[in-house]
Order: C-alpha cells, then structure tokens, then sequence
C-alpha cells in the first residue's frame, strides 16, 4: 500500500486502533467559571495545583476520575489584568494547544453557552450538538484568503450518540464579540449558524492540526434575532441555562464511557 495523506501505513493503523480501544482521556475546555464549576462538583474533580502549563497563564485543571474516564476541566480562568474570565478565540487556541501537548486526550468537548438564532430554529435552553464550526469576523476580501478567514471545519461525527441522546444540531459560527455587528450577521448567515460563540472555531482549528477528535455542546443563553438585548438576556438565563449545559454534557460523558470513538 502507498501512503496517502503524507502518513505512513503504520500511522493509519495506528490511528485505526485508536478508533477501536475504550476512550480513557478527556479534555472538557469551558471559557466561565460558572459554566464549569457545576460539572467540577458533579464529576468530583479535584483542582490540579501545579499543572504542567507555562508559568503565569491562568488557565486552571480539574482532574479526576469518573466511572472508567480520566476526566480534565479545563476553564480558561481569570485574566491576570482584568480579574474578568479569559473568554474568546486567543485563549481559546492557546489552552487547546497546550492541553493537548501535556494531556494528551482522545476527546476534546468544548462546552459552553452561546447566543441562538430563533430563525434557525434555536430557543433558551436548548442545547446544541455543532455539527460545522466557523468563523464570522475575519474578514479577508481577497480569494482564498477569505475562506481561510471563514475557516470552516466539522466536528467529530457521532451519530449514536445523537441517537441517544436528545440534542439538537446546528452549525456553530464564532467570532470574538459578543454583540453582532451587521457584517458579523452577513457571515452568520453566510456560514448558516443556529448559534453563536466565542471559542468554538479557534478549538476547531487547533484540534484540525494537532489530529484530535473533538465535540462542541453549545446551550442558548439569548436569542440573537430577538428583542431583548444579549447581555440582558445572557445575565438573566445564565445560571438555569448552565443547569442544561450540565446536564447534557453529563449525559454525553456517561454515553461516551466504556466505548471507542468509533462507537460515538
Ligand atoms: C475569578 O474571578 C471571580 C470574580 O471576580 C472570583 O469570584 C473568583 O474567585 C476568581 N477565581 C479564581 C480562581 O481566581
């Protein structure tokens, strides 16, 4: 056999056992405190006080283990300077990258809230499995380059896991504000986005280069194309939303114990 894809034959088979063995190593990446504390405590993760991340980033690990899975929270932490949560695409990228050199999982799930489209079908609460992930505020008017901007990507498919479980699907786009900008919203629609984030596509692009199978669970905080306005909005639902965020990531967590990733 000729290798295809600039891997040798060997690393195919490698990679084709590593569909086959139990998933032991998870990495959940979570941008708020609030959304990750709830599933610290569920999980029983202790916090790690000396995690093997360069000094002086604030990211923070909670590890554990729950049923047959070595289970990792990471949450992007507090901004040394502003003492705000290090939300947004640059930590984003950063924690994934790193994560995945000192963890080294088989599955990434990046969990979180996000705005929702009602014209795409989304309402408060829900929760979303993504199915395509990209981004809608990089903007590169010139060919080829504007599709890198876009830099569309899918995720893990896991079709028995949809079966089980009842999640919705719907394409993610990101971008790093929270409002939406008329520009933004011509990408949205663009890329075809029920819901909206800040993280999701820079942990796309990582995981795409370093070869790690990942999952995005989005629950709608606010409604985009609604009245009232989304900070308001995301205030308001934050903490009962997260309950659903926590709940389902439950669900897919025990879903995925004991099975391979091609069983997802
Ligand atoms: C992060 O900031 C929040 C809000 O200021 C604070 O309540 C929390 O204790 C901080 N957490 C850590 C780990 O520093």
């Amino acid at each position: 056999m000729a290798p295809h894809d600039g891997k040798s034959v060997m690393e195919e088979f490698m990679a084709s056992e590593t569909e086959k063995r139990p998933i032991s190593t998870i990495v959940i990446i979570i941008a708020m405190q609030t959304e990750a504390l709830p599933l610290v405590n569920k999980f029983q993760l202790s916090e790690d006080p000396n995690p093997t991340f360069p000094k002086g980033v604030p990211w923070v690990r909670y590890h554990g283990i729950y049923k047959d899975l070595n289970i990792n929270i990471i949450w992007l932490g507090n901004d040394s300077v502003f003492g705000v949560n290090s939300v947004g695409t640059v930590s984003a990228s950063l924690v994934t990258y790193a994560s995945i050199q000192v963890l080294k999982p088989d599955l990434i799930i990046n969990a979180g809230t996000a705005g929702g489209f009602k014209a795409k079908g989304a309402c408060i609460g829900d929760v979303f499995l993504a199915s395509d992930i990209a981004f809608h505020d990089r903007r590169i008017p010139i060919p080829v380059f504007d599709l890198y901007g876009v830099g569309l990507q899918q995720a893990f498919s896991t079709p028995n896991l949809l079966k089980e479980l009842s999640l919705k699907v719907g394409k993610l786009s990101t971008g790093d504000s929270l409002d939406m900008s008329p520009e933004d919203e011509a990408s949205i629609i663009a890329n075809d986005a029920t819901i909206k984030d800040m993280e999701g596509a820079a942990i796309a692009y990582v995981v795409d280069l370093l070869e790690v199978p990942a999952i995005f669970i989005k629950a709608v905080t606010d409604i985009v194309d609604g009245d009232k306005p989304t900070v308001v909005e995301f205030r308001q639902n934050l903490a009962a939303v997260t309950a659903e965020l926590d709940q389902a990531v439950t669900q897919v967590v025990d879903f995925i114990n004991g099975k391979s990733l091609s069983e997802l």
